[in-house]
């Protein structure tokens, strides 16, 4: 297709599609897998380095693997942020642990989800624009996470849903031992993809008033 969607269109995809936990496990293709992984083959890189490959796992044993690791640092993740509301009365910190009850269940049946996406990078090829500023830098991510988008929206308009999620990056050490990729390469994203149990739908978010001006920072 060379005609670009009308613009109604993508806005509606787009202020609609929303992380989903709630995965079933029914199969994947591996037609409509190559069809989201080509998606993000498109996505634009810093030089067109690509700097960046897709692990896809369909197997269990190494899902159940990637779900340990995960649960552990989802389950750090959810005690900090409760953390932040002790002395509050108890019915908001079970308010609070409440809306962690998804990503606790995703957690804990990453394995059933039929495909988990990891994005490994290469840091060696990134040009890091922001590097020495003193502060952390960002820039090498650019290159990195469009393509993690473009695979989100690919599945969600082959009819899928997944979550971009960053917290077993942390596990590199166990993810390259368990996936094999090259000492030096780093995990930057793994997003899990099926069909959706629940639907996507409005996004909550601030409006475009607070969060763009024009010509100078507007406070
Ligand atoms: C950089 C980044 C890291 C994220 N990491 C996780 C994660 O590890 N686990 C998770 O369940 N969701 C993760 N998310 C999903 C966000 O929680 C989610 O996008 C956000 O709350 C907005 O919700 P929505 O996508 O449903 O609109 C991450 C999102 C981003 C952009």
């Amino acid at each position: 297709m060379t005609t670009a969607p009308s613009a109604d269109d993508l806005y509606a995809f787009l202020s609609t599609t929303r992380s989903i936990r709630r995965i079933t496990d029914a199969p994947v293709s591996d037609e409509v897998l190559n069809r989201i992984m080509q998606a993000a083959v498109w996505a634009p890189s810093g030089g067109n380095r690509q700097p960046w490959r897709i692990i896809a796992v369909r197997d269990r044993t190494i899902k159940e693997r990637i779900g340990r690791l995960y649960s552990a640092e989802w389950d750090k993740y959810v005690e900090y942020n409760v953390s932040k509301f002790e002395g509050h009365p108890p019915a908001v910190v079970a308010q609070v642990r409440e809306a962690y009850t998804g990503g606790t269940r995703l957690a804990e049946t990453l394995a059933d989800v039929p495909v988990l996406a990891m994005f490994i990078h290469d840091p060696s090829a990134l040009y890091v624009t922001d590097a020495d500023l003193g502060r952390h830098p960002v820039v090498g991510g650019a290159s990195l996470y469009p393509a993690v988008q473009n695979f989100l929206l690919a599945a969600r308009a082959e009819g899928l849903g997944g979550v971009l999620t960053t917290l077993v990056c942390n596990r590199e050490t166990e993810l390259r031992d368990i996936l094999k990729f090259p000492t030096g390469w780093g995990v930057h994203a793994m997003v899990p993809i099926g069909y959706p149990r629940g639907n996507h739908g409005p996004l909550t978010r601030a409006s475009m008033e607070e969060m763009t001006s024009i010509d100078q920072w507007r406070d």
